[in-house]
């Protein structure tokens, strides 16, 4: 792999723009394209006959546990818990007879995620893990390794590492779906064919580079921005956020857009930037009425969403940026490119240190 800058000013501007091929190279690694099925690594029990599933992360990989909760509920009927490695490990949680836990870490060293792992295999749980470093200790504690193959991820704050980590649980979540027979094979071919077109269309957002920018000029001076969204949105507007407050130093926050009128909703003034995560799904109409509610009191919005969706809002939202269409499905992993992109040009913007932002740290070994 190649370890420089390459081209680009930092690394975290290079790792975006390497999501079309990472993602590419992972879905490869479980997907067969010609029977459009997914395969993954054998397992030492059968996953569908799991009862329960416990995801256990820190940071970004704690927001791709919450998507995958939304996928395997939905998808699989599977019922999942997800938490946070550092409020995991200290609960006692009780942990269901059957039940699967998986550990969601790029660098496989997380302190926390690895003592929240050894706590699960106490209890009996059988031990998933995705991890982008294979011979790290998660890996090595684990009963199967999934692996992201995002190759070295140099930028504290993760981008390319939680993309591949979606596409990994988008196979887990068909996986488990289809041998606990809540997927046909009809539904899988789908999905699949869903999840091939991605590396196109992270290509075609990667080119709204310069218009991103435009927009992030126009919030660098924000205090607080508020990122919304519902459904598979919500998680994005989570991590939208955290990625604009890691490198930016802007305060930001994540809210499901439902819970809006239950407190973020009195911050809103002309100064605090709105980002709407809001692809044409069956939520749509739901996360426009909550966009409205928020413009209506003179909140900047700045609407990501398709034509279509675009279309219905006409003239409602400060700013837009048109996304390709994508199947509900695979959703989170396109609109997650907008948001980095977003948070990358506001940090430059502000001349923070992208890569190495303050008191961060890439992997943290020590609790
Ligand atoms: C640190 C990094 C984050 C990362 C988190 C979890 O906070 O700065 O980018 O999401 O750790 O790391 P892991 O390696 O377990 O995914």
């Amino acid at each position: 792999a190649m370890t420089g800058k390459g081209n680009y000013n930092h690394f975290m501007q290079k790792e975006i723009f390497e999501q079309p091929a990472v993602i590419g190279d992972t879905l490869h690694s479980f997907i067969n394209p010609a029977t459009r099925s997914i395969k993954l690594p054998d397992m030492p029990f059968n996953i569908g006959d799991a009862t329960r599933l416990t995801i256990v992360a820190c940071g970004t990989s704690f927001y791709a546990g919450l998507v995958a909760k939304h996928w395997i509920e939905r998808y699989a009927g599977l019922g999942v818990d997800v938490d946070v490695a550092s409020e995991f490990r200290y609960r006692c949680p009780p942990m269901p007879k059957g039940g699967i836990a998986l550990f969601i870490s790029q660098s496989g060293e997380t302190a926390d995620t690895l003592a929240a792992l050894r706590y699960a295999k106490s209890k009996g749980q059988k031990i998933l893990s995705i991890v982008n470093v294979p011979e790290s200790t998660i890996a090595r504690e684990s009963d199967v390794v999934l692996q992201t193959y995002a190759g070295p991820e140099i930028g504290v704050a993760s981008t390319k590492a939680f993309t591949t980590q979606l596409t990994v649980l988008a196979c887990l979540a068909v996986t488990i779906g289809r041998e606990n027979g809540s997927l046909s094979a009809k539904d899988e071919a789908g999905i699949v064919s869903a999840l091939t077109e991605l590396p196109k269309q992270v290509a075609e957002i990667l080119h709204h580079d310069e218009e991103i920018r435009n927009l992030a000029i126009n919030i660098a001076d924000a205090r607080d921005v508020l990122y919304l969204g519902r459904g598979l949105g919500y998680p994005i507007a989570l991590e939208g956020a955290l990625k604009l407050k890691e490198i930016s130093y802007i305060h930001a926050e994540g809210y499901a857009a439902g819970e809006m009128k239950h407190g973020p909703i009195a911050l809103i003034d002309p100064l605090v930037p709105i980002i709407v995560i809001a692809p044409s799904d069956d939520l749509f109409e739901k996360t426009v009425s909550n966009m409205q509610e928020a413009a209506a009191r003179g909140g900047r919005v700045i609407f990501l969403s398709d034509a279509k969706g675009l279309e219905t809002i006409g003239d409602m939202a400060s700013a837009t940026v048109e996304m390709p269409a994508v199947a509900d499905f695979a959703s989170p992993i396109l609109y997650t490119i907008p948001v980095q992109m977003l948070a990358y040009h506001v940090a430059v913007h502000k001349g923070t240190d992208v890569d190495q932002p303050r008191n961060l740290a890439k992997s943290v070994t020590v609790e």
